[in-house]
This record gives structure tokens, sequence and C-alpha cells, in this order.
């Protein structure tokens, strides 16, 4: 096909493996708010009745989902720091500079382009390390709340370290506070983080939503 009259080019930058965890991991953090919160508020089945089964199957869907995500924010960093294609590593080169930052923030004011090393702005990469940051704390809180439970097997091995994560943390009762706390952060990321990409591929004209899938971003041909 003739491409040289298509005003628009396309770059493959999402691999396979970075597109399958990134919707294991919204699907994980899906099931896992919604569960969370009915493990904290169970409110399907009345205090004197004797199923508690519900509560049962709804703590093991959170453990399911739990410790997937636990195996997707390791693997997601394995990614990051060694994955072959390094248009994520190249983004921090914004982080560090005053200049890009002022481009993006610009940018996001509708003055001027977003002129980007890699794939993500700074503000949007410095987002991302603190978003990979909780999804490391609510993992290690929700392992510590979990060993409390278990003592055999995994439970038993994270024993002595849960014992001393609880011990910083002042005690069981805040670790599952911060455990909800955490909840919350997650939740307020998705709302900005879904408005974010329809606006930025609107705004830049680039199909940001569809890269996620598809691997490739369209935008238009530069002269
Ligand atoms: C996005 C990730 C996660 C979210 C949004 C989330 C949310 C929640 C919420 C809201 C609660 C209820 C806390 C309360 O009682 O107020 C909870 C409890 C719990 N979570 Fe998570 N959680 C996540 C990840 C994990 C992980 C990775 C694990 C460990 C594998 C885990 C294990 C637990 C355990 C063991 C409980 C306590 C259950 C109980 O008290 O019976 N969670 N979670």
């Amino acid at each position: 096909m003739d491409t040289h009259n298509v005003p628009y080019e396309r770059a493959f930058i999402f691999s396979a493996a970075i597109r399958i965890f990134h919707w294991l991991r919204a699907l994980s953090i899906l099931v896992l708010v919604i569960t969370g919160f009915y493990i904290a508020w169970p409110f399907l089945v009345a205090p004197s009745n004797s199923d508690v089964l519900v509560q049962g199957w709804v703590r093991f869907a959170h453990l399911i989902f739990g410790f997937a995500l636990c195996a997707i924010t390791l693997v997601r960093a394995y990614l990051f720091f060694f994955g072959k294609s390094d248009i994520e590593r190249r983004s921090f080169k914004d982080v560090t500079s005053v200049n890009s930052w002022i481009v993006q923030l610009k940018s996001y004011l509708w003055m001027g382009h977003l002129d980007k090393k890699g794939v993500y702005g700074p503000l949007q990469f410095v987002t991302y390390l603190a978003i990979s940051v909780i999804a490391a704390l609510i993992c290690i809180t929700g392992l510590v709340l979990y060993a409390n439970v278990y003592h055999l097997g995994l439970g038993g091995m994270l024993g002595g370290f849960a014992a001393w994560v609880t011990g910083i943390m002042g005690g069981l009762a805040p670790v599952r506070i911060w455990h909800h706390y955490f909840t919350w952060v997650f939740i307020i990321f998705v709302v900005i983080h879904v408005y974010m990409a329809v606006w930025t591929g609107i705004r830049f004209k680039h199909n940001s939503v569809d890269s996620i899938v598809s691997g490739y971003d369209y935008h238009p041909k530069k002269h």
C-alpha cells in the first residue's frame, strides 16, 4: 500500500508483555477494590446468620487476585528495568530535565506541543512511579494481614517479616487502616488515569487508549 499520502504514521510502543500485564493488573485492582470493600463492610449476611461462606468466598477471591497482584507488581518492575525496549526507561531523561516539566505542563494548558524522549511525560512518569510504590505497599500490608491469619506454608514463612512490619507500623489495626487508605489511592488514580488516557489522545492526536490494546500508536506524521 502506498503510505506516502496518509497523514498518520504508526509506531510500535508497547510489547505484548507490557499490554498483558497492564490488563491483568487492571482486572486484579478492580476485583480487589470490590472484594476489599466487601471484606471491610460485609453487608450481604445479617450478623445473626450462620452463613459465613459468602465472606469466605469473597476473602478467597481477594487472596487469589491479591497474590496475582503481588506477582504482577514484581514482573512489571522487572520489565521496566530489563525489558528489551528502552522506551519506558528513556522517559526518565525527561524527569530530570526542568525544561521537559515546563514543556509538559504548558502543553496541558494548550500551549505548545509535548515533546517526549520516551513514551511517558515527566508528570506521567512520576505518577506511575508513585502508584507502583503504592502497589508494593498494598501488597506488603496485604501479605502482613494474610500472614496474621494463615500460619502455615507461605504465611508461616512470612511470619517473621510480618511481625516486623506490624511492629514498625504500630500494630495490626494500623496495617489494616493503611491497606484501606491505599485502596482509595488506587480509586483516585484509576479515575484520573482513564480520564487522562482519553484526554491526551484527543489533545495530542495520538491513539493512546488503543495502544495499550494493540501496541501501536498512530499519530500525525511529522514533516
Ligand atoms: C489494589 C490492591 C488491593 C486493594 C484495593 C485491597 C483492598 C482491601 C480492603 C479495602 C480491605 C479491607 C480492609 C478493612 O478491613 O478495612 C482488604 C483486606 C485484606 N486484604 Fe487487600 N487489597 C489489595 C491487595 C491485597 C493484597 C496484594 C493482599 C495479599 C495477598 C491482600 C490481602 C488482604 C487481606 C488478608 C485482608 C484482610 C482480610 C480480613 O480481614 O479478613 N490485599 N483489602
